[in-house]
């Protein structure tokens, strides 16, 4: 059988019996099922899964190095909702009872000729109906061209406004590892941060993930670390874990990236849909947008450019601004400091009936792709 580029099926079949049992159910439908079944050993296999991402898996329980549970969980850190239908040879309880207690989906033995396909096709609708219903969340990055441009509080305000509008899911992860003050704004104080989901990756699961993050006025906020050494830089590739299992568990997953081209920033890129920088009109500012947007040019197409504390005259046009920059302007932000000092202090969002409030209730509904409710214009720089 030959590999396929994305099996959503994936067989790791050691005992010889089984193996040419179940092969010969699922050989004349393997192409129909996208089934493919793995030769090699289990760390290749486990590097298979993390690059063909399948959606099941079948395991002969035989075939696993080490304790099932731990086998399970090294499956699951590759793909967070990998299914597992475990295959044995006989029906023994404790190999049905551990199969189960270890998160298996479905637990199969000989013969397979009846039950194999139905299983399978139980399995893949279940996921089918899963990935429906929840989608697939979009994750929106803010950055801030400069220190203070803005970053963090366009984060947290567009998280605000498209929980409002869209009324789905909505995580506000802070991942301005070193400085993040997200918790602290909006008064969202927590034992657990970021680091926490890294650090159990393996086993993070629905209730788990719920357990790490806090609520706040309809938004999950996952906080920033309250103490952070160079020591505990996360290893890039399970950060994106996290963000990918992120994203099976909420319809918007908004972040605070912090400041400048970081490497936390540069590392979460690619799981990024879309990628906002924030700056101000102040030259360094500008400059700092100039470098971000040169170092991130093969990924240019996900860069948006928001202006934020915009003067209600500007000396040069947004038009002019956009030829200086090589791109447009997707939204332009006024200033309202006081506003915000004061929503800030109570540990809350700016009031809707605020004007800066109202431009970040249009900026999501730009992102989401809504009609905004209608509010009194009163401040409109650019459309
Ligand atoms: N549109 C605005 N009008 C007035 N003040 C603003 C505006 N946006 C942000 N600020 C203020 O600017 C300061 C910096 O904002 P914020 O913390 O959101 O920026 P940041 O880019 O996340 O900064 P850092 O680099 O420290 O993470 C805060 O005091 C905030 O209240
Ligand atoms: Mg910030």
């Amino acid at each position: 059988m030959t590999a396929i580029t994305n099996p959503r099926l994936v067989g790791f079949l050691a005992d010889p019996y089984l193996r040419m049992e179940a092969l010969d159910t699922l050989n004349p439908v393997a192409e129909a099922m996208s089934f493919e079944n793995h030769e090699g050993d289990w760390n290749s296999l486990l590097f298979r899964l993390h690059e063909s991402k399948p959606e099941a898996i079948l395991l002969d329980l035989s075939s696993v190095p080490a304790d099932l549970n731990i086998a399970i969980r090294q499956l699951r850190s590759q793909v967070p909702r990998l299914k597992v239908i475990a295959l044995h040879s006989s029906a023994e309880p404790q190999s049905i009872l551990s199969a189960m207690r270890a998160g298996a989906s479905e637990y199969l033995h000989s013969p397979l000729a009846d039950c194999l396909q139905p299983a399978i096709t139980r399995i893949l609708d279940a996921s089918d109906t899963e990935s429906s219903s929840s989608g697939r969340g979009k994750i929106i990055g803010f950055l801030s061209s400069k220190g203070g441009c803005g970053a963090t509080t366009v984060a947290c305000h567009v998280a605000g406004e498209l929980q409002a509008l869209t009324k789905k899911s909505t995580l506000l992860a802070d991942l301005d590892l070193t400085s993040g003050i997200v918790s602290f704004l909006l008064k969202t104080p927590s034992s657990y941060s970021v680091l926490d989901a890294l650090k159990n990756i393996s086993r993070l699961d629905e209730s788990l993930w719920k357990a790490l993050l806090t609520e706040k006025a309809g938004l999950s906020v996952m906080p920033a670390p309250v103490v952070y050494s160079r020591w505990d830089h996360p290893d890039e590739e399970q950060l994106r874990q996290v963000l990918r299992f992120a994203r099976t568990q909420h319809d918007w997953v908004i972040l605070d990236l912090g400041r400048s081209l970081n490497s936390i920033a540069t590392a979460v890129l690619e799981e990024i849909d879309h990628l906002f920088l924030v700056s101000t009109l102040e030259v360094v500012a500008l400059h700092g947008l100039q470098t971000i947007v040169h170092g991130l040019f093969a990924q240019s197409d996900k860069l948006q450019l928001v202006l934020n504390r915009t003067p209600k005259t500007m000396d040069i046009s947004t038009h002019e601004l956009a030829k200086v920059l090589g791109r447009a302007i997707y939204a332009a932000l006024p200033n309202d400091y006081l506003s915000l000092y004061q929503s800030y202090s109570s540990g809350n969002l700016l009031d809707s009936k605020n004007v800066l409030a109202q431009q970040f209730k249009v900026l999501a509904s730009k992102i989401a792709g809504v009609q905004p409710a209608k509010t009194k214009k009163k401040f409109a720089l650019f459309g």
